[in-house]
């Protein structure tokens, strides 16, 4: 009996010895986490990108590579300077629905300011409800885009904004016929007049001034940008985490970096969906070189809580699913992998930036909330009057 007690007593003290040693370890690797969060949240918040640790870059990233950080200054072209005038000018072509042929659909209607600039559509519906191929991109921030649409087939703001006139599935009106239906409308000489010195209305001017106005629709500092200037306290411990391994780990950085979140590359991360109904060759279609087969525009990540659905076909609902597959390394069904296009085959080839990055569920959810903190609110945009 004596024996058996003694026992009992060893294996008591011996359990409560290991507990003891091991919660002391949890402990231990709980602070070293702690400090170690701390001393990131020092390094990011302090207001000098120097001090920030090393990116994860691959060798064909680093040559298009510039740090993320705040948005710089809006550079408008020495063609197409800004002025108020011009803007506010822009700002009501905008949202004049009688720049498309049925009188019924502005600009402002897949570009939304209460939708985050866009539709929140998967893909967007036009002249007559036709539907579009593509996911309507938000307006915000286009002045840093160095090309604009998925593919980059326009070369400006300027260019690009007689196109959705002309698309017979948006706005579905001859360009000569949407400015001569502007140019008989009394109150806008005004306003030209204020824009560019005389009355004259031109597609020239009617471009610019679209064009200027978007420029000025610049998004206000986020989470992101208080932080890094100094707000130390305003990240969660998760969202320091996300960041660095958006820098780190994760490697977005390699395609999402610069103020923009975005280095203006075209990459293909396997999304092209060759042989299906929804292919879309990308890039390809403006270039027609093989390789540019299934390559987007690397898409800005600011604002993105208020863009979705995502991708150039609006297919992804949800962010963690988009970071999930990412960290798979992006699979791409064999199947859509090929297509026969113009009589020749095409050949989609998924950037080798794209890998198993072996993240947990941790990880990726703090990736998520790091994503979040790029967004801001939105903001109330009072329509203009349309002239008569
Ligand atoms: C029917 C919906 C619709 C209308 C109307 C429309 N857009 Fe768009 N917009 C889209 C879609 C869809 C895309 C992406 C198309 C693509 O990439 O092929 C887009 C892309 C853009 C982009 C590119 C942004 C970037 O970052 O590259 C700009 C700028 C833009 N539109 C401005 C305008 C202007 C200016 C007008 C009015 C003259 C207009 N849109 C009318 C649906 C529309
Ligand atoms: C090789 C370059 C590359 C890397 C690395 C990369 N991306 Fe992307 N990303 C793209 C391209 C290109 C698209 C657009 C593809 C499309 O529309 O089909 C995109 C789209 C996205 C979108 C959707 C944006 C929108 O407006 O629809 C999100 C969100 C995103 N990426 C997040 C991330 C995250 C998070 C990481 C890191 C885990 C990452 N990306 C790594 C190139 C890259």
């Amino acid at each position: 009996m004596k024996n058996i007690l003694s026992w009992v007593l060893v294996l008591f003290l011996t359990v409560s010895l290991l507990n003891n040693c091991l919660s002391h370890k949890v402990q231990k690797e709980i602070s070293q986490k702690k400090s170690f969060i701390a001393k990131l949240r020092e390094l990011y918040a302090s207001g000098d990108t120097s001090k920030w640790p090393v990116p994860m870059l691959d060798e064909e990233a680093k040559p298009y590579f510039s740090e993320i950080g705040h948005l710089p200054e809006i550079q408008f072209p020495a063609d197409n300077i800004y002025s108020p005038e011009k803007t506010v000018l822009g700002k009501t072509l905008f949202y004049d629905p009688r720049l498309s042929g049925s009188n019924q659909i502005a600009c402002a209607s897949c570009h939304d300011p209460e939708l985050g600039w866009c539709d929140n559509r998967m893909v967007s519906f036009g002249h007559d409800r036709q539907l579009g191929t593509r996911n309507a991109m938000s307006i915000l921030n286009s002045a840093y885009a160095t090309s604009l649409f998925w593919d980059g087939r326009a070369n400006s703001l300027e260019e690009q904004s007689q196109m959705p006139i002309q698309d017979q599935k948006e706005m579905s009106e001859h360009i000569d016929m949407a400015v001569g239906k502007i140019a008989k409308i009394k109150g806008y000489e005004i306003l030209f007049e204020r824009a560019f010195g005389d009355k004259t209305i031109t597609k020239e001017r009617v471009t610019k001034a679209i064009a200027t106005f978007e420029r000025s629709v610049k998004s206000p500092p986020s989470k992101f940008d208080r932080f890094i200037d100094g707000e130390a306290n305003l990240f969660t411990d998760d969202e320091v985490m996300g960041l660095h391994l958006f820098r780190t780990k994760a490697q977005c950085i390699n395609c999402h970096n610069s103020g923009y979140f975005s280095n203006n590359r075209f990459e293909n991360i396997g999304t092209s969906l060759l042989s299906s109904e929804q292919e879309d060759l990308g890039r390809y279609l403006v270039t027609k070189k093989p390789e540019d087969v299934g390559k987007f525009r690397v898409p800005s990540l600011r604002e993105i809580v208020r863009t979705g659905p995502w991708m150039h076909n609006g297919t992804f609902t949800s962010l963690t699913d988009i970071i999930q597959i990412y960290n798979k390394g992006n699979p791409e069904l064999y199947k859509h992998r090929t297509t026969i296009y113009n009589g020749a085959e095409l050949i989609s080839h998924k950037s080798d930036m794209l890998r198993l990055l072996d993240l947990t569920d941790e990880e990726i959810m703090q990736l998520e909330v790091f994503l979040r903190t790029l967004s801001t609110k939105n903001q109330r945009i009072s329509p203009p009057i349309l002239p008569q």
